[in-house]
């Protein structure tokens, strides 16, 4: 049966494109039954293209983020996925806020999958820059979880 993922962030501009993107990128090299989106906590920039700079980083290694709007969480997506991943501590937050009571999706933070790696959240590259180390650590932390749902599955 086909596993849903979903990737959050606020935005849906950044980090959360990155990451559906390059989960694509892996799931359609492995054949898994995989089906990937994203979504952002606050609905800001609903309908808008991921940020050009983080379209810009993802050209640059192979990946096109160019189909993606952004779009809002919702109630509904907790039952739609199997499995929901933020990437810092303040998007599990609100993710936990609109949960609703017995959802299916099962929440996780993605560098959880990098238990290694000294950061614990996705650093937001909106204000701060650093588009290419966020993207390093997308596409390992992608990697992990590929692996993890394929070994599950
Ligand atoms: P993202 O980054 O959550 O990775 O998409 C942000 C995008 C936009 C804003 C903040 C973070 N903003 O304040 O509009």
């Amino acid at each position: 049966m086909t596993y849903r993922i979903q990737f959050v962030c606020l935005g849906n501009i950044c980090r959360s494109p990155t990451a559906e993107g390059v989960m694509r990128g892996l799931v359609t090299q492995a054949g898994a039954d995989i089906e990937v989106e994203s979504a952002g906590t606050s609905g800001w920039h609903n309908g808008k293209l991921p940020d050009a700079r983080s379209m810009a980083e993802a050209k640059r290694r192979g990946y096109d983020l160019s189909s993606q709007r952004s779009s809002q969480v919702s109630q509904a997506d907790f039952d739609r996925f199997d499995l929901i991943i933020g990437m810092d501590h303040s998007n599990m937050a609100n993710l936990r806020a609109i949960a609703p009571c017995g959802a299916k999706a099962e929440m996780k933070m993605l560098l959880d999958y990098l238990p290694e790696q000294p950061l614990r959240e996705v650093p937001d590259p909106y204000y701060e820059d650093g588009f290419d180390q966020v993207f390093d650590l997308i596409e390992a932390a992608c990697r992990a979880v590929l692996a993890d749902v394929t070994a599950k599955e």
